[in-house]
């Protein structure tokens, strides 16, 4: 039974990977990059959106880990690898008899991103190969974790063990799986296409089912046939019904925009700078440390300091940050991501309180020089560039009674009615952001 179903699948999905069809699905950079910049239908489903209340964990949390692990962990060349190497689903398919990840240790994963100072892990319990991380029933060919070398459930210890160091979880999960060619041809190929939502409906109905409270769901690639916004293919994913079915399970679970639904905040995937003023939404900028998602050998791993200008960058902006990390076949989380990610601790132990609970403001930002995150009394001021020796700043709404330089010892700073001027030496400079927490005088009762 189980052998034929995958051998069914199998026969369909070769026939999407003849060589000619093929050419017209491996994407270009640009057209990757094109989809990158998704967008999802804004009007669909407001009724759907979280009360803000349900957001505020969230927003007070601004940085998570992200972790791309997979069967693509095993050939190493990132977790396009099936798509972009032209490989036939029944030739991918053998890489599931290879998997048994020996030293797979959620919990110290989990501890990493706890000492990282992330408030939330988000793991691919599927990505766009269709190989599912957990025991999927739902699954087509029985492609998931207890049918590999692996026998056995990988997301429900990842699930225990991030609560278990009190963070919040969060599962993503790509409708789009490559196995399917009704996939790339839905209106040619409608039962096959039936097929694939039929999966997708059964296993994201599954992870909301089973493994308790989920905080997160992370969709990625509602698009179809590798073209047009994840909004183009609405019509066939139906992301509404989707969603509902979703919230029908977990009520409070935070849903990000790329199912063609909105979403209840706004994605900005890549390294490129953090510019703009403050944004009405909340939003999220998700990279990954080293070059791809999925595992390759560290070649270009960010540095500690790319990664906290990121997050000075995002949080200034109403935004998060969400870092990858892409483990081994094994499980291991390579050493320069572990290094990086230890590194971000270190600054966010000393400069959490301008992090953690603030929102954006009251200032806007000035691109490549400062922004500004605001809690309770006091305002700080993130200065991620020094045009001169002193800064300027506008007025704030109320009197500053002190200022402290949180990445060194000094800080002067004088008041007039034009503003503000801060001024510290270089050796009292934080090496990718200072950050000065100037105090307010309290509001008049
Ligand atoms: C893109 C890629 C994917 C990666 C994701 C992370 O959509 O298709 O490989 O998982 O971005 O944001």
């Amino acid at each position: 039974m189980l052998g034929r179903r995958h051998l069914l699948l199998g026969a369909v999905a070769a026939a999407a990977f003849a060589p000619s069809a093929l050419n017209a699905q491996v994407l270009t950079d640009e057209q990757r990059s094109a989809l990158k910049t998704s967008r999802s239908d804004p009007t669909l489903a407001p009724d759907l959106l979280l009360p803000e209340k349900d957001m505020v964990w969230w927003r007070d949390a601004k940085f998570g880990v992200f972790v791309h692990w997979g069967l693509y962990a095993i050939p190493a060349r990132g977790e396009w690898y099936m798509n972009n190497e032209k490989v036939s689903p029944e030739a991918y398919a053998k890489l599931a008899a290879e998997f048994n990840p020996r030293h797979y240790d959620p919990v110290s994963w989990a501890k990493l991103a706890k000492t990282a100072g992330a408030r939330y892990m988000v793991m691919t319990a599927r990505h766009h190969d269709g190989f599912a991380l957990w025991d999927s029933p739902a699954s087509h060919g029985h492609f998931d974790a207890m049918h590999s070398a692996a026998h056995r459930d990988l997301l429900a210890p990842f699930v225990t063990a991030v609560r278990g160091q009190g963070l919040r979880v969060g599962l993503y999960y790509s409708p789009l799986d490559w196995r399917f060619p009704g996939y790339f041809h839905p209106k040619e190929l409608p039962e096959n296409a039936a097929l694939l939502k039929r999966q997708t409906y059964g296993q994201v109905e599954e992870l909301m089912r089973r493994y308790g409270h989920i905080d997160i769901l992370w969709w990625d690639g509602g698009w179809l046939a590798h073209k047009g916004t994840d909004a183009d293919a609405a019509w066939f994913w139906e992301p509404d019904k989707l969603n509902r079915m979703v919230r029908r399970y977990q009520p409070k679970i935070l849903i990000n925009p790329r199912s063609g639904w909105q979403g209840d905040y706004e994605e900005e995937e890549g390294g490129a700078p953090i510019k703009g003023p403050i944004r009405a939404r909340p939003w999220e900028k998700t990279f990954s440390l080293n070059g791809a998602w999925g595992y390759t050998p560290e070649d270009q791993v960010m540095s500690t300091d790319q990664v906290v200008r990121h997050l000075a960058d995002a949080i200034v902006r109403n935004g998060n940050v969400l870092a990858n990390v892409g483990p081994d076949r094994d499980g291991i989380i390579p050493p320069k991501q572990t290094e990086t990610l230890k590194g971000v601790g270190l600054w966010l132990k000393r400069h959490g309180r301008a992090v953690y609970g603030t929102r954006s403001g009251p200032l806007q930002p000035v691109d490549g020089v400062y922004g500004a995150t605001t809690a309770g009394d006091s305002v700080f001021i993130h200065i991620v560039g020094w045009p001169a020796d002193e800064l300027s700043l506008p007025p704030l709404p109320r009197k500053v009674v002190s200022a402290r330089n949180l990445s060194g010892d000094v800080v002067k700073w004088t008041a007039d009615a034009k503003g503000h001027t801060l001024s510290v030496p270089p050796s009292s400079r934080g090496s990718a952001v200072t950050v000065i927490e100037l105090r307010l005088a309290p509001k008049a009762a």
